[in-house]
């Protein structure tokens, strides 16, 4: 049963780290939490985290994302159990590094599948209510990669070039409307994002004054992001600049940046 009082978001790619650190935040906030991902456990465990700090009512729906039907089935679990999503972010995600061909085609089309199919299938669907209401919030989790083509991790950049496209379009459609829309674009974060997606993080430049930002650190920006309806987020003052002088630079030189950042 949803409080009346309480917003509620719901998060896709709860179980892992950005997702948890959108959970915790936004239960922080006073929001109802409905999490999805594939992780049983995670989730629960997530829950019970949360549940020991706060009183915000909590739903999991353990929910495979891989295409349409992933989300169609998430959007009748939702309102099979009468759950009304105030704020929607799309945070599910995947990718893969190696070269193109190295990569089954199988894997490259679950990347599609995720990081596109289903965002924007759940933001179809969601939309609908939400424009129906004439209230909501929609949240795209993008990448920096979505700013230059990526080669040996080709279909993940390609796919983030989407997710950002995609939401900066309907941010405008949606303009006189209640209901809005952010796309967060954050550089290198510390999940397990990398090890998943077989990355080579040796050549992610780090140190004193350039720090690879946390989970945390990123759901912080998310959150005030939507706070100040912006349309774009870009966590950290140093990303922010990289994408400006990104903006400057011919994207054969950009893309043979990203290439040896990739490249193992
Ligand atoms: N980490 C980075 O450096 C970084 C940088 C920029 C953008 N991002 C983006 O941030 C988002 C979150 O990434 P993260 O760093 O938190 O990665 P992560 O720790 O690997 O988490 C990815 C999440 O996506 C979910 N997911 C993946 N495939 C799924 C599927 N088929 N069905 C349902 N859920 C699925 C996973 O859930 P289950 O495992 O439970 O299925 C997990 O909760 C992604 O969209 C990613 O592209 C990450």
């Amino acid at each position: 049963m949803q409080n009346e009082n309480r917003k509620t978001v719901l998060i896709t790619g709860a179980s892992g780290g950005i997702g948890i650190a959108l959970a915790k935040i936004f239960a922080e906030h006073n929001y109802n939490l409905i999490l999805t991902g594939r992780n049983i456990e995670r989730l629960q465990s997530l829950s019970e985290e949360i549940h020991a700090i706060s009183d915000v009512v909590i739903d999991t729906v353990i929910q495979d994302l891989n295409g349409q039907e992933g989300a169609e089935a998430l959007f009748a679990t939702l309102n099979e159990r009468q759950l009304l999503v105030d704020v929607l972010i799309n945070n599910a995600g995947l990718g893969m590094a190696g070269p193109f061909a190295e990569i089954s085609l199988e894997k490259n089309l679950n990347i599609l599948n995720v990081n596109c199919v289903a965002l924007t299938t759940l933001t179809h669907l969601l939309l609908k209510q939400m424009l129906k209401r004439n209230s909501g919030y929609i949240i795209n989790i993008a990448s920096m990669a979505a700013y230059q083509a990526g080669p040996f991790m080709a279909v993940y950049y390609a796919s983030k070039a989407y997710v950002l496209s995609f939401s900066e379009a309907l941010a405008e459609e949606l303009k006189k409307t209640n209901v809005n829309v952010s796309v967060v674009c954050p550089g290198p974060v510390i999940t397990e994002f990398f090890a998943r997606a077989n990355m080579f993080a040796g050549r992610i430049p780090s140190g004193k004054y350039l720090k690879i930002m946390t989970a945390e650190q990123i759901a912080k920006a998310t959150f005030l992001g939507m706070k100040k309806n912006k349309r774009t987020v870009i966590p950290g003052a140093l990303n922010y600049i990289s994408i400006i002088f990104n903006k400057f630079t011919p994207r054969r030189i950009t893309a043979k940046f990203a290439g040896f950042f990739n490249l193992k």
